[in-house]
């Protein structure tokens, strides 16, 4: 019966469960030793340990031997912009000599330098990076994947992006779970009229992307996000965005306390966002609230090092606080172009204070519950997607503990050996 057999794993990482998990269940990662995965199809069939799950076999089953190894659930990045054009190579050199991203942001540079590249470059182009970054990330585990439009801030510049993100999800591997952030920023067209900008991502943007979801071959549901801080959209924007596409049923997210804490980790409990994501500047107060909302904290530490700060998210209060955390690299040219989520545990656990089966869990299943994917990816449990990863380290906490070379040896997704 089953196709594969993943097999004599020093550590097969399970992670199952039931929703996001918080508090001292985060740390679960639902080991077994010896450990074995069965598949049938696209799907896992049986977890345990390697000799009850060797008996399944039949004459047509192929085996995958992991010995030495640990086997894991393939990595969800709960965060990426990775769909655009062009790079800001420029930017992070004269941020290295002094100046911060937000001046940059305000003399027409950051967000919209991309934007400018990306409204200048054809669908085809923005599709062969966007597939670049795609397999980069796909050797490095990654085996679904947010992405956010963005860098288009126009309608059709925006509809251009979902346009590339949709062909991208139906050829390459990796699930992609669209987001549309057409409140990214202002843009220099509408400078000063952050309301007037407003108007058009509520009147104008939002019911055309629900037009072209109509027709797309798409068939997810979308979510919302707006990038609420200093320099970007205030509280009232963000909540008059978020109603708005709340109400064409789109999903909520929000970049929020990234730069200045505006109220967003507020905002993102009172309307019961499924996440509130960055979370750098966030008030204990302001977590509790998002605990009893349900609301999961995406972190991005990969942000935080890559502007070369030092505030990192205090990870470690947020599960004390009893919040699901997640984890994504938030991959984009100015803040943090990194394709790793590896890379994330290393940071995570260091600077965000995460245990290291706290970071793994992070990155997996409640990055998937995060990006609305939970009930079918995220942990290795009879019933979900094969979607599962081998690990050339001895033991989960090697995963944090090297960092800067890639652990993964082997990529399973939807039950296909697709890199070994
Ligand atoms: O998540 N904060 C807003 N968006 C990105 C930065 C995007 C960019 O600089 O191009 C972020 O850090
Ligand atoms: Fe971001």
């Amino acid at each position: 019966m089953p196709d594969l057999i993943i097999h004599s794993a020093a550590q097969l990482i399970t992670i199952q469960g039931e929703g996001p998990k918080y508090g001292a269940a985060q740390g679960d990662l639902g080991i077994f030793e010896d450990g074995a995965v069965a598949v049938n199809g696209q799907d896992i069939l049986a977890v345990g340990i390697t000799n009850e799950i060797r008996a399944l076999a039949d004459g047509e089953t192929q085996f995958l031997d992991a010995t030495g190894c640990v086997v894991l659930p393939g990595f969800v990045d709960a965060h990426t912009h990775a769909v655009f054009a062009g790079d800001r190579a420029n930017e992070f050199e004269m941020r290295l000599r002094g100046a911060s991203y937000l001046e940059l942001m305000k003399a027409g540079g950051g967000i919209m330098s991309t934007v400018r590249a990306t409204r200048a470059a054809s669908v085809e182009q923005i599709i062969a990076q966007t597939r670049a970054r795609l397999d980069r990330m796909l050797v490095y585990g990654t085996t679904t994947a947010e992405i956010k439009t963005g860098y288009g801030l126009d309608t059709a510049t925006e509809l251009k992006l979902l346009e590339a993100i949709s062909e991208v999800a139906a050829t390459h591997p990796i699930d992609l779970v669209p987001t549309f952030i057409g409140a990214h920023a202002i843009p220099e067209e509408y400078q000063g009229h952050g309301d007037a900008f407003t108007d058009l991502v509520v009147n104008e943007m939002l019911p055309a992307v629900s037009e072209w979801q109509k027709s797309s071959m798409l068939h997810m549901r979308l979510f919302c996000d707006v990038f609420c801080d200093e320099g970007a959209f205030n509280v009232e924007q963000s909540r008059r965005i978020l109603t708005r596409a709340q109400e064409q049923g789109l999903a909520l997210k929000i970049h929020a306390d990234e730069f200045a804490n505006l109220g967003g980790a507020r905002l993102a409990a009172e309307l019961r966002a499924v996440s509130a994501d960055h979370l750098m500047v966030t008030r204990r107060e302001e977590m509790k609230q998002m605990a009893e909302a349900g609301v999961i904290a995406v972190l991005l530490p990969g942000t935080t090092f890559g502007l070369g700060k030092y505030d990192f998210a205090n990870g470690r209060a947020f599960i004390e606080e009893g919040v699901a955390v997640a984890l994504g690299t938030d991959l984009n040219p100015g803040t943090s172009w990194c394709e790793s989520m590896p890379m994330m545990l290393a940071i995570a656990t260091r600077y965000e204070k995460l245990t290291i089966a706290e970071a793994i869990v992070a990155a997996t299943l409640n990055a998937a519950y995060a990006s609305g994917v939970g009930e079918r990816v995220g942990s290795l449990q009879p019933g979900k997607q094969a979607d599962i990863l081998i690990a050339n380290v001895p033991d989960y906490r090697y995963l944090a503990y090297q960092y800067g070379t890639n652990p993964i040896r082997a990529v399973v997704k939807r039950g296909k050996v697709i890199r070994q």
